[in-house]
């Protein structure tokens, strides 16, 4: 099972999608990423969750507009699973929706069907873990979120797991960094690396618009880990018009 695979070595380069709430992602923004992935071909492209939003089975009311099939949005994370490359991906709560809805609708179906199953991700070969879980590339943790949000989740992330993190679901975007005391750690400090959102502003169900223009924030994540155990992690903003400056490039959607 490829969802027991937890810690992986060092990785040069990794490329970390953040929450894309498909289909209600934002198409410019995958179309500037695939550029992104393209050129800098990193050994890693990591889904941090909520990559699809499974709206169709929250508990939320919907509206006639609002309406979608649980189809279309399997179909839609299946899409961008294979347009951005992904070969990594920690579920998010959202992807929990499913599994929810089989316990409370199915139950006799728990354990026969999931989203994993859902997307054939052991199939596809995509290393994958649950929601709540995690894994890491050295020292590096990666999970959708560590149990806690808001404005102070990068340094309480970094103080819970006593290692550098990196997490989506707040749909912020930042990086916080603080030294280590221990004289054998190989870098001397850790971080958390809050990869932000791609998704689209005009498809908001769940939040006032403006509050979510104010606060979710276009970008991904860039991990770099030197052979000698250093991590670098980076939040990278994608701009209004979709550029974002990656190694003095700046790259646009083509
Ligand atoms: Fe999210
Ligand atoms: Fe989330």
């Amino acid at each position: 099972m490829l969802c027991n695979e937890r810690h992986f070595p060092s990785v040069g380069l990794a490329l970390v999608v953040p929450d894309a709430h498909y289909p209600f992602h934002d198409r410019q923004c995958v179309q500037l990423l695939k550029g992104i992935i393209e050129d800098l071909k990193p050994e890693a492209v990591i889904s941090i969750g909520d990559l699809a939003d499974c709206w169709s089975i929250s508990r939320f009311a919907k509206s006639r507009r609002q309406q979608v099939s649980l189809d279309r949005e399997i179909e839609a994370a299946s899409w961008g699973l294979d347009e951005l490359g992904i070969t990594h991906y920690a579920l998010g709560n959202h992807e929990s929706r499913f599994e929810t809805y089989i316990q409370e609708k199915a139950p006799q179906l728990e354990g026969m069907v999931s989203w994993a199953s859902s997307l054939d991700l052991d199939k596809r070969g995509i290393h994958w873990c649950e929601y709540g879980s995690y894994f890491a590339f050295g020292d590096c943790y990666f999970s959708h979120d560590f149990g806690v949000s808001g404005l102070t989740a990068g340094s309480r992330s970094l103080n819970l797991v006593g290692s550098t993190v990196v997490f989506g679901h707040t749909h912020a975007g930042n990086m916080w960094s603080q030294p280590v005391l221990r004289d054998d750690h190989p870098a001397g400090f850790v971080s958390a690396v809050n990869v932000g959102w791609i998704g689209d502003h005009d498809q908001i169900f769940y939040r006032n618009r403006a509050a979510a223009r104010r606060s979710y924030q276009h970008g991904f994540g860039i991990i770099e880990q030197d052979p000698k155990g250093g991590t670098w992690g980076r939040f990278v903003p994608i701009t209004r018009d979709y550029r974002a400056l990656v190694d003095g490039h700046v790259f646009g959607v083509r």
